[in-house]
């Protein structure tokens, strides 16, 4: 008998984080699943009918579905972020820690930092963990949702979409990607300031990432403060540890 309870056990196994891509394919076979036929059960001769693998992959795809991760980001976990410089690895302690012990966490994070040093690597792999410990989280890339919220702007009512807006000042945990990706307007400045205000004020976590920097390296080199105003870049260092990520571009490096 205990064997026996072992197999049932193994049959009602959730996939691991590792197959949540497969998951998302898999969702979309689910009309011509060949052991269920689309029915959700599956019968197992002399022994009686279980819930189908499909359906299970489908709840944990659909987990995910709801935190809009661009598909092209599938692969992107901690086990597979390989720190390159001492920064990188403090980002990664941080990150996962954060991802381990949150909600008692008091901040959020800013990951700066030149291009392909693996920020939004980071940054896609906390909201992962974030989700499968049960948490709402969303994954924006800043300029898609400024662009949303524009769209959605009705000129009769002034308001925008609330369809757009409040998943993203209720989420529990946001990322907000390519922070400064903007070119900086009244419009942009004051809906940034709108939604990293509200998410303050509601001690909601956010994460940021941007390719600006704080310092200035070069004469007419913009820098965070520039793209985002100077009031909202201290709102940053209140709500949110910078994390400055320094080395080489990943894809440059280790494409060939
Ligand atoms: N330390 C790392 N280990 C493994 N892959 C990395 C690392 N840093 C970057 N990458 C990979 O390089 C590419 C660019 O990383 P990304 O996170 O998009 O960079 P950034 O957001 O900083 O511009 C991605 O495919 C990512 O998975
Ligand atoms: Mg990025
Ligand atoms: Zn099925």
């Amino acid at each position: 008998m205990p064997k026996e309870k072992q197999k049932v056990h193994s049959l009602t196994a959730v996939p691991s984080p590792g197959e949540t891509a497969a998951a998302a394919r898999a969702i979309e076979q689910i009309d011509e699943c060949p052991k269920c036929f689309g029915s959700g059960m599956e019968v197992i001769a002399g022994k009686g009918a279980r819930i189908c693998d499909c359906r299970k992959r489908k709840s944990q795809a659909g987990k995910f579905e709801s935190v809009r991760l661009p598909k092209r980001y599938d692969g992107f976990h901690f086990h597979n972020y390989k720190p390159q410089t001492a920064s990188q690895e403090a980002a990664l302690r941080l990150a996962t820690s954060l991802t381990m012990e949150f909600p008692a966490v008091d901040r959020g994070l800013l990951m700066m930092g030149s291009v392909g040093v693996g920020k939004t690597h980071l940054a896609v792999s906390i909201l992962k963990g974030l989700t499968e410990r049960g948490f709402k989280c969303l994954f924006y890339e800043f300029h898609s949702l400024l662009k949303e919220i524009q769209d959605s702007y009705n000129p009769k009512t002034f308001t925008s979409e609330l369809s757009v807006l409040s998943p993203v000042l209720r989420a529990d945990v946001l990322v907000l990607d390519e922070l400064g990706a903007s070119k900086p307007t009244d419009w942009v400045r004051d809906t940034m300031a709108h939604i990293i205000n509200t998410r303050y004020n509601d001690k909601k976590l956010t994460i940021f990432t941007t390719n600006y920097l704080d310092e200035r390296k070069r004469d007419g080199e913009e820098v965070l403060e520039d793209r985002i105003g100077t009031r909202l870049r201290s709102r940053l260092f209140e709500m949110s540890r910078t994390v400055l990520l320094d080395g080489k571009d990943f894809r440059r490096t280790f494409d060939r």
